[in-house]
């Protein structure tokens, strides 16, 4: 039974587990000190062997993802790896970190948190402090500042891009997703804002830089350096998290340790991992990642392509295998979840019929704004044979999941009814 991380007193005794299992393997000896500091310093030592890692290079993994990837909890898609949905069933509301989705463009860092360094620097910060002279805080410093945690989900934008094709005969290109690019789990760690005013914000600042620590990043042979995703200072302000904590335990390293930003109901790519430097701008910023990537290009949209994706939109999934074989005759309790960036789900139906008839799926447990809803429905097939199951939400502002989504060349935000097939035997 995975403990419920919605109840603070469970959450909390995660974390202090956490904290005895490190001191009882010694991990406390590595710093000097004390305390869940200390603790998490020798989180990051264990993560990465000591090496002479500066701020700004770290280690490769011997692989694209170093957590272990069994084929009955993911799907993998070169340096990425898809969480299985029918493993979230009976998983509590949070995605355990053992079955959470990895998306890399290149592969995940071992960072020494000892000598990392986050470095912030920009004409928006006081005095425009430059790249080579960045005001920084060290892992401890941000230790030190007053927490928060909130419950979120993060989803890669191109979640679903698989059915463009087998549900629309599109072609798009990207990972073919299925659904299992999304996971909710429990964040820890500062409020950017605490931090970028620390650093002297000043009122000038329009955008900001987030950049990571991974390898840079080959485009068909063109090196676009390192991830990095503009970020306007108005969103960077309102509810974004410098976290060093996933679940009650230290990032695991595939979720961006040591410290990575969680951009609550944003497009993934925002919630940058590794996080090593921040530039602060009073001018617009421009990267790949908001010009190149992530904006709807095609015949339907704008020829320089739409404005910069921000919200993720309604989705909702089964956790039921692809291709499923349910016994006939027999009472099935459907599961599945529905989210949404845009806020709480208002309303689930399920049809079993293809999309002929829809009955109101049952939601339950607790339902944070930035997260999904659980939901299920009771089924008996009344023959053998082929079925589709179709899932549809409503959200708090009335968005809904329509039957198909117009197409863009890059697969983003399939936000369409998934018709998901089984197997009546
Ligand atoms: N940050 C860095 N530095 N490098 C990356 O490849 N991938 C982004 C984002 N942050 C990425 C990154 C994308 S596209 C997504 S969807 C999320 O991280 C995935 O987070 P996860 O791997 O923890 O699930």
């Amino acid at each position: 039974m995975e403990p419920d991380l919605t109840d603070e007193a469970a959450y909390e005794q995660v974390r202090a587990e956490q904290w005895q299992r490190m001191s009882r393997r010694g991990m406390l000896r590595a710093t000097a000190g004390a305390g869940l500091g200390a603790a998490f310093m020798g989180a990051a030592s264990a993560a990465a062997p000591a090496t002479a890692s500066t701020t700004t290079t770290a280690a490769a993994a011997d692989g694209p993802i170093v957590k272990p990837l069994p084929p009955e909890l993911f799907i993998t898609h070169g340096t990425n790896a898809e969480t299985r949905w029918e493993a979230l069933k009976g998983a509590g509301l949070h995605t355990p970190v053992d079955r959470f989705f990895v998306r890399n463009h290149v592969s995940t860092p071992l960072i020494d948190a000892r000598t990392w360094r986050l470095k912030l620097w920009g004409s928006g910060l006081r005095g425009s402090p430059a790249e080579d002279a960045p005001v920084e805080f060290s892992y401890e410093d941000l230790l030190g500042l007053r927490a928060e945690t909130i419950t979120a989900f993060i989803e890669c934008t191109g979640n679903g891009r698989g059915f463009f094709t087998s549900q629309q005969g599109q072609q798009v290109s990207g990972t073919p997703w299925k659904l299992g690019a999304v996971g909710v789990a429990r964040w820890r760690g500062v409020p950017l804002s605490t931090v970028l005013e620390r650093a002297g914000l000043t009122r000038r600042a329009v955008d900001i830089l987030p950049r990571g620590l991974d390898p840079e990043y080959i485009d068909k042979g063109e090196n676009l350096g390192r991830v990095r995703r503009p970020l306007p200072v108005a969103k960077a302000l309102k509810d974004v998290l410098l976290a060093y904590e996933m679940n009650g335990e230290p990032l695991a390293p595939d979720h961006g340790f040591p410290v990575r930003l969680v951009v609550p109901s944003w497009v993934g790519i925002a919630s940058v991992k590794w996080l090593g430097d921040i530039q602060v701008s009073d001018q617009p910023l421009f990267s790949p990642w908001n010009t190149r990537f992530y904006r709807f290009f095609g015949p339907d949209h704008p020829a320089e392509g739409s404005a910069p994706l921000t919200r993720m939109n309604v989705k909702s999934a089964f956790e039921l295998p692809w291709d499923a074989t349910l016994a006939a005759g027999r009472r099935h309790v459907l599961t599945g979840r529905s989210w949404s960036g845009n806020g709480r789900i208002r309303t689930v139906e399920v049809s079993t019929d293809g999309g002929a008839t829809w009955h109101r799926a049952r939601t339950h447990g607790p339902h944070p704004s930035r997260a999904w809803v659980r939901w299920e429905h009771t089924w008996r097939p009344p023959a053998t044979g082929r079925y589709e199951l179709l899932a549809r939400a409503v959200d708090e502002t009335g968005a809904r999941q329509p039957a198909t989504v117009p197409h863009n060349t890059l697969g983003y935000l399939f936000g369409a009814v998934v018709r998901h097939p089984v197997t009546v035997t």
